[in-house]
């Protein structure tokens, strides 16, 4: 028993000595393999105990080597610390990082069909000398509704259901909210646009969506004609479609805020109105709801509706989003998928 714990006092030196020269992960694989593998001399120590006869010397010498083997096992670890710490530390010295470097990079994104869209728009209706001007999406019944000659027990609520906010505000069901505030604010001759999100309570399919984008124009002056509605639906549209030849026509159509309303419909784009998938066999498509500014709403803006008149038109960004890229699922618009996404760079 003696020469045993003599031998492993040496074997502990000798480890011991060893562990001196080591820096690096590599060289300390070395050493483990040397003092705790299944090849080293401590394996072998145990294999000893095998071979005693009496159990208390099998107890002692079992109880020396493992002493010895967990002394090992300790220094190793914190050995492995020091020298992980020690790489890492290299490695950062080794490659310095330059943040102010400019990233080039393939990867660049790119933007949303419907932004790509809501720039056009933004644009050309500047270039018609419109005003940009914005609402906030959280809204007043007074501003979405009521101020829009819609009182709280008209029907037409009913086709904009909404979300009731617990702070008894509502998510705006249309832009036209944007009308009733810069009227209030503003006064003629205006000409104002408003792009934004729009929020409804809808069933969701293929062409309803709970959030949906759309662009409110208003224009209030003296002597305004339906005329100068169709004129400038005709010029907005054309640029919108890159051509000249844009065919629109009126049906009636019922919005409390304006008198009279129109549904604008133009000629089908794809079939040149001949009836296709896409007109479903009209040869018309439904785009613009339109109509001549309600005398009650310019009264509501404090505005003479004796002296003053004006039109207004609800352009909706996320059709015109779905008609110009041919996306047949306005929840594809919603999604966040990339796949999608990724074709629009
Ligand atoms: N706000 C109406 C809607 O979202 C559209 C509209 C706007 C109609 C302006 C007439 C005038 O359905």
């Amino acid at each position: 028993m003696k020469k045993l714990k003599e031998e492993l006092e040496l074997f502990f030196k000798e480890f011991e000595d060893d562990i001196k020269n080591v820096d690096s992960l590599e060289k300390l694989k070395d050493v483990e393999i040397k003092y705790s593998g299944k090849r080293s001399k401590l394996h072998s120590f145990l294999k000893l105990i095998g071979d005693l006869k009496k159990p208390e010397e099998k107890k002692e010498a079992g109880f020396l080597i493992n002493r010895t083997k967990s002394e090992i096992e300790k220094k190793l670890k914190v050995l492995k610390e020091s020298c992980e710490k020690k790489e890492i530390e290299k490695r950062l010295k080794q490659q310095s990082i330059d943040f102010t470097k400019p990233v080039f990079s393939e990867n660049k994104g790119s933007l949303h069909p419907i932004t790509f869209i809501k720039r056009d728009v933004e644009r050309i209706l500047t270039g018609m000398s419109f005003s940009l001007v914005t609402g906030p999406e959280m809204e007043t019944e007074y501003y979405n509704f009521e101020a829009l000659n819609i009182p709280p027990t008209h029907p037409a609520r009913d086709m904009q259901d909404t979300f009731f906010l617990l702070n008894g505000m509502i998510l705006r069901t249309h832009t036209s909210s944007c009308q009733s505030r810069t009227l209030e604010k503003h006064k003629p001759p205006l000409r104002i646009f408003a792009p934004g999100k729009c929020f409804r309570y809808e069933s969701i399919d293929a062409s309803h969506e709970t959030a949906f984008y759309q662009v409110e124009g208003l224009v209030v002056d003296q002597n305004i004609t339906i005329a100068n509605l169709i004129g400038t639906m005709k010029t907005l549209l054309s640029e919108i479609f890159q051509r000249e030849d844009i065919d629109v026509r009126l049906r009636p159509g019922y919005f409390p805020f304006v008198e009279p309303g129109f549904e604008l419909d133009i000629k089908c784009i794809i079939c040149n109105g001949k009836g296709c998938s896409t007109c479903k066999h009209s040869g018309w498509l439904e785009l613009v709801p339109c109509g001549m500014v309600h005398p009650n709403v310019l009264k509501y803006g404090g505005i003479d509706p004796e002296k003053y008149n004006g039109f207004a038109f609800g352009l909706g960004l996320t059709r015109l989003a779905m008609m110009r890229y041919k996306i047949n699922d306005i929840r594809l618009l919603n999604s966040g998928d990339l796949r999608i996404l990724k074709q629009f760079r």
